[in-house]
């Protein structure tokens, strides 16, 4: 099924520091362009909608144009907010296209599978996300002390590529917008708002670049496990 893909792109990276994650090189290739290419070859790929930060929209285009040329992507201004930032981009995506895929720009490493079997979901449920289950135990830490353990049992860590019918998720951001509601991603929205959404077993190498523990792993896999 066709589908177009949102990438939020516009954050800081305050976590890992300096340049913004999005656009430092990993084996030599900005993340982003890592992350839009897992989708390329995806069957039913249509186009990307990117969200940039306001003052990297033309350094953005840049980079995209030198590694894809003229082809089939757009680049909006994001907000103070990822929630904002996928606003902005999903106005952006043509009113004919049906299914929508919205995934952060710091996940490169997201495979051809997972994505089919997210869109193959969603066209037949409405929406669907990855998430993999909590492995470790779970306590909350209150000024470096331990305090209440937390049954992990039902607990799992969602991830992107998180697919929606276009329709579907614009109106639940227009509602969060009216209402003032702030959450940290799009399926929280729209289960608010429309319903349900099914959950598929991701994928752990499918995490996010976060940390600085995050990118020496990412460089350790695109360099194929090499760690000298
Ligand atoms: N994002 C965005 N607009 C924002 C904030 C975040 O488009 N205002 C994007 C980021 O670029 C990233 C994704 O949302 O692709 C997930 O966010 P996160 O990992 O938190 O990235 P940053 O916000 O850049 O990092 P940090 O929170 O450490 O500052
Ligand atoms: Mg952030």
């Amino acid at each position: 099924m066709p589908f177009h893909l949102v990438v939020p792109a516009a954050g800081s990276g305050s976590r890992l520091g300096g340049e913004p994650k999005q656009f430092r090189l990993l084996g030599g290739v900005p993340v982003l362009i890592r992350t839009i290419e897992a989708f390329l070859s995806v069957r039913g790929f249509e186009g990307v909608v990117i969200a940039a930060h306001a003052g990297q929209v033309g350094r953005t285009a840049e980079m995209l144009r030198s590694f894809f040329g003229d082809g089939s992507f757009e680049i909006v201004a994001g907000g103070d907010t990822r929630q904002e930032s996928v606003r902005r981009a999903l106005d952006a995506v043509p009113d004919a296209s049906e299914l929508v895929l919205i995934h952060d720009a710091v996940r490169p490493f997201v495979t051809n599978d997972l994505v089919e079997s997210i869109v193959d979901l969603a066209k037949r449920r409405g929406a669907a996300c990855p998430a993999v289950p909590v492995a470790d135990t779970l306590r909350r830490v209150l000024d470096n002390e331990f305090g209440e353990t937390i049954d992990r049992r039902n607990l799992w860590q969602v991830q992107t590529p998180q697919a929606f019918r276009l329709e579907a998720i614009r109106a639940s951001h227009e509602w969060a917008a009216r209402t003032g509601l702030i959450v940290t991603d799009d399926v929280e929205l729209y289960q608010r708002h429309v319903g349900p959404v099914v959950c598929v077993e991701g994928d752990r190498r499918n995490f996010k670049i976060t940390d600085a523990g995050d990118w020496e792993l990412a460089e350790i896999l695109v360099s194929g496990g090499k760690t000298t």
